[in-house]
């Protein structure tokens, strides 16, 4: 057991080596662990531990002097931590706002392990993390959750409070875990600064979200498999190119995305491999849960094209079918692929974030002469989505993961007609307020899009119960977010069997 004593002797050796690091930090004024602690991407054999020193998380450092301080961390089998199985000190580094990252390695599979973290004599809450099966393994079962989309001023993070009661081997997260825009009036709760662009402005924000307790208890329950979507950014950013009109130059904009990636680094549970080099950072990945499942998370910004027709709801123009437009560049798309057609998986996931299927958005209301097409989704970008969904034919096991729509769909994505995969739309933990069970546009989606099974637009997050003949998607709702304490209910299930790409109510 690591101890006070344990710590001043170390942090003493440390101080004598680098006398800049440590200093008048060994006391705390306020709790160095306010952003809490997180685990993330599990393997067979450890999985990355989290944390950033932030005593007064608003303040610029975070409270922190400007030196990096050691931290020592330990991994347990057990909760009491009676059985310490890795331990080791790691460096809270200024450059990196303080946050440290550690991948433990050397664990054994498919089970849970406990970690905590102490710096300056404090020590951080207990965090439980679960290691993926051995490649070898034939595991019967799995189970998950799929969550994003949670803007601070929109509602409360109830649907957290929830999701860290569920046992769960893990969480994929499908972005917009921050948003960038300044104070709304009126809002749950506001921004505490205006529209953000530069390093600090990221790392405040993500201070000001991490601070919330509902969604440091998910993070200390369960390891995240953590991508990003535009807000990471900016709104709708595509590769190189703003949102807006008047948009600055590529090389201007690619300053503000290596900020926002450089802070979503320091706040993700993120292996090394995902610290940004400049404004690149390598976000897709996969994992495999033994011969059950393989996740493909995939990076859907980073490298697509501009969105076609000037992006938008709008009628499709003849960009959206240009074959030079992309979601995916040629490498991610060939590796995408190369996973899906290995066959050494009962199911694939794509797990990822704005929607594959190419839905018809017209409300009743809308006289649009045509089909109205989400052209920051898939659905702008159709040389692409038909080029995957006719390499999907014939598995007959794809599961696509999306985010992004604030609204929860579930629907078949065919291939020249006929359905080759389904495709699961998780809601938001808080986008866009408390919603209602069906919403305004419910009845026309569904009228004008046979695909489309599903539709609700209460908050909450997805868990998947995944056996090896069915993976069944349970949408769990939140009743309302604009006041605390919000009920949680299973609002349906659907199912999909494997070797059928139909689905329904279970
Ligand atoms: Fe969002």
């Amino acid at each position: 057991m690591l101890t006070r004593r344990h710590f001043i002797a170390t942090g003493a050796a440390a101080l004598s080596a680098a006398p800049s690091i440590l200093r008048a930090q060994a006391q705390w004024r306020a709790n160095p662990f306010s952003l809490g602690i997180a685990s993330g991407d599990p393997a067979p054999d450890g999985f990355v531990i989290w944390t950033r020193l932030a005593p007064d998380p608003l303040d610029a450092h975070g409270g922190m002097t400007p030196d990096s301080m050691p931290v020592t961390w330990e991994v347990a089998a057990d909760e009491g931590f009676g059985a310490i199985v890795a331990k080791g000190e790691a460096l809270a580094r200024v450059e990196l706002a303080h946050s440290v990252h550690v991948e433990v390695a050397g664990l054994r599979p498919d089970r849970p392990y406990f970690y905590r973290f102490v710096a300056g004599g404090e020590r951080s809450v207990v965090g439980r993390a679960r290691t993926l099966p051995a490649l070898t393994a034939t595991p019967n079962r799995l189970r998950f959750a799929m969550c994003g989309c949670q803007d601070y001023q929109s509602g409360y993070y109830t649907a957290y409070r929830h999701m860290a009661d569920e046992e769960l081997e893990f969480v994929f997260h499908y972005g917009d875990y921050i948003y960038e825009y300044g104070p709304d009036t009126p809002a749950v709760r506001q921004h505490s600064s205006p529209l953000i662009s530069s390093l600090d402005d990221y790392r405040r924000r993500y201070a000001q979200y991490k601070a919330d307790p509902d969604l440091q208890a998910a993070h200390a329950a369960h390891p995240f498999f953590v991508t990003f979507d535009d807000h990471e950014v900016r709104n709708n950013w595509a590769g190189d190119v703003d949102d807006d009109d008047g948009a600055p130059p590529a090389e201007v904009f690619r300053l503000r995305r290596q900020s926002a990636f450089q802070a979503w680094y320091e706040h993700m549970p993120a292996r090394r491999r995902q610290l940004p080099s400049g404004s690149a950072l390598n976000l897709y990945r996969s994992a495999r849960y033994g011969d059950l499942a393989r996740l493909d998370f995939l990076d859907t910004r980073q490298f697509r094209t501009n969105q076609p027709c000037g992006d938008g709801y709008r009628v499709a123009c003849a960009e959206v079918t240009s074959p030079a437009a992309h979601m995916i560049n040629a490498e991610e798309e060939a590796w995408l692929v190369r996973n899906l057609r290995r066959r050494d998986v009962r199911w694939n996931a794509v797990a990822q974030q704005v929607m594959m299927m190419s839905l018809d958005r017209r409300w009743a209301s809308e006289n649009a002469p045509r089909k109205l097409l989400n052209l920051d989704s898939w659905a702008g970008y159709e040389a692409q989505r038909r080029r995957l969904l006719a390499r999907m034919r014939g598995l007959d096991n794809v599961v696509v993961l999306t985010g992004d729509e604030h609204t929860a769909y579930a629907g078949l994505l065919h291939d020249r007609e006929k359905p080759v995969a389904v495709e699961i739309v998780g809601t938001s933990i808080s986008s866009d307020g408390d919603g209602q069970d069906i919403p305004p546009w419910g009845p026309s989606f569904m009228a004008n899009n046979r695909e489309l099974k599903f539709i609700n637009n209460l908050r909450g997050y997805v868990t998947c119960d995944v056996t090896r003949d069915e993976w069944r998607s349970n949408f769990m709702v939140v009743d309302k977010i604009s006041t605390r304490g919000g009920k949680l209910s299973k609002r349906a299930t659907l199912a999909v069997a494997r070797g059928e790409p139909t689905l329904h109510q279970a």
